[in-house]
């Protein structure tokens, strides 16, 4: 058994369906359902026993403990927090909450538990805690600089990412003052299936198809540095299984970009796939909008100590990765109006409880 947190959110539940797509090792899925959690992302495993639902807070200790001593995993895995830069802009409170306040309770139930596993078993030895983060506690790149490696120093920039770092201190501080056994992995931007539509690509693709603007924010020549969620599971898989115990790995897919091109890529896939009624480019949709407060001008990952030590690589390329991408939006226009009519919100009431 190992535990997800947050696996109803976009990289979490695509985590689970790939894990047991592979493997029955069974998970426990504890997330709270916030905005982002959307627990229609994980219908296909329906009455499959294998994946156990718990609708719960990283920070609730006492849940915490009842589930470890209850199932007790092998590993767990945190993909729980606030994830979007501009709430967090808005309103950092969630964001310390579940990303500061959380991770430290998350931290100490899993010491507890850790604690209490049998010595000569090898339990405990075998015990993992893996916290997923992510690029943005780097900071921002000048155009030219060379890509984060592990050994960056963290300078985060927005209240995500700030609260982020924090997490990834705490995380490492109880792995060299109480000896947990930690992995650490900061990956950069994610894009594919069931990703809820405020990040750029989701956003993007739910907008042009219901003929709204495309808003790009300043010059749109930020860059990221973009990577298929699956490839993002198969490396946090490949950490699981193998990474040093302490240890930090980046993982990203060589693929930078500026935003306007991706949004330009998106317009011409949907000129392809989905023609406008009127005949026009989705392009013409395109609108500049004020930029981002603190907006991080560049992310670049090198991701070669992933590679190099632990054999990972991604399979898509952005151009396989991004077809694959606007095909499942165009597919799933049910789960694209559940999400934004809040739909779902009620299938969840009727599975789970309110
Ligand atoms: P998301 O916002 O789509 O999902 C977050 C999930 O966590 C939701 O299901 C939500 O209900 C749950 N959650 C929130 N607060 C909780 C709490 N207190 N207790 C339990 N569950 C809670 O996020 P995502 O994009 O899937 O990101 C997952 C993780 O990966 C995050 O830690 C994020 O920082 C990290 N990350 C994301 C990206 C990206 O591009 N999206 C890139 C690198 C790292
Ligand atoms: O780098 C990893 C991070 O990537 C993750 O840790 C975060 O959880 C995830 O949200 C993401 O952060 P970004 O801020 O980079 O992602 P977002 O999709 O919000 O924005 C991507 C870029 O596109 C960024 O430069 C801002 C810009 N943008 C975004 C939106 C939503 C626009 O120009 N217009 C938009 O409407």
């Amino acid at each position: 058994m190992i535990v997800v947190t947050g696996g109803a959110g976009f990289i979490g539940s695509n985590f689970i369906l790939d894990w047991l797509a592979g493997s029955d090792e069974p998970v426990l899925n504890l997330d709270k359902l916030t905005y982002a959690g959307n627990a229609a992302n994980l219908a296909a495993l329906a009455g499959d026993a294998r994946h156990v639902f718990v609708r719960g807070d990283i920070g609730d200790a006492p849940l915490l403990a009842r589930l470890l001593a209850e199932y007790k995993p092998r590993a767990i895995i945190n993909f729980a927090a606030e994830s979007h830069v501009d709430r967090s802009i808005h309103g950092a409170e969630d964001f310390i909450a579940t990303n500061i306040v959380g991770t430290f309770r998350l931290l100490e139930a899993a010491r507890a538990y850790w604690m209490g596993l049998p010595e000569g078993e090898g339990a405990r030895a075998a015990f993992r805690f893996l916290h997923v983060s992510t690029d943005e506690v780097y900071g921002s790149l000048a155009p030219v600089a060379p890509a984060f490696t592990e050994r960056h120093p963290y300078e985060p920039n927005s209240p995500y990412s700030a609260s982020k770092a924090a997490s990834d201190h705490l995380v490492r501080a109880w792995h060299h003052t109480h000896g947990l056994p930690v992995l650490t992995t900061n990956c950069s931007n994610n894009y594919g299936p069931y990703q809820f539509p405020e990040k750029l690509i989701a956003l993007m693709i739910v907008n042009a198809l219901a003929g709204g603007p495309l808003p790009v924010y300043g010059d749109g020549q930020q860059v990221r540095d973009w990577l298929y969620v699956a490839d993002h599971c198969s490396a946090i898989r490949r950490v699981l299984a193998a990474g040093r115990v302490g240890e930090t790995y980046n993982i990203g897919g060589h693929n930078e970009r500026a935003n306007l091109d991706i949004v330009r890529v998106i317009c011409d896939l949907l000129d392809e796939c989905a023609p406008r009624a009127d005949g026009g480019s989705y392009r013409a949709q395109i609108t500049h909008v004020t930029d981002r407060p603190g907006h991080d001008r560049r992310y670049a990952i090198d991701a070669r100590k992933i590679e190099h030590e632990l054999g990972w690589r991604p399979a898509e390329t952005f151009d396989t990765g991004i077809r694959k991408t606007v095909a499942w939006y165009l597919s799933h226009a049910d789960w694209v109006r559940g999400v934004q009519s809040g739909a779902y919100r009620d299938w969840v009431a009727t599975q789970y409880g309110a």
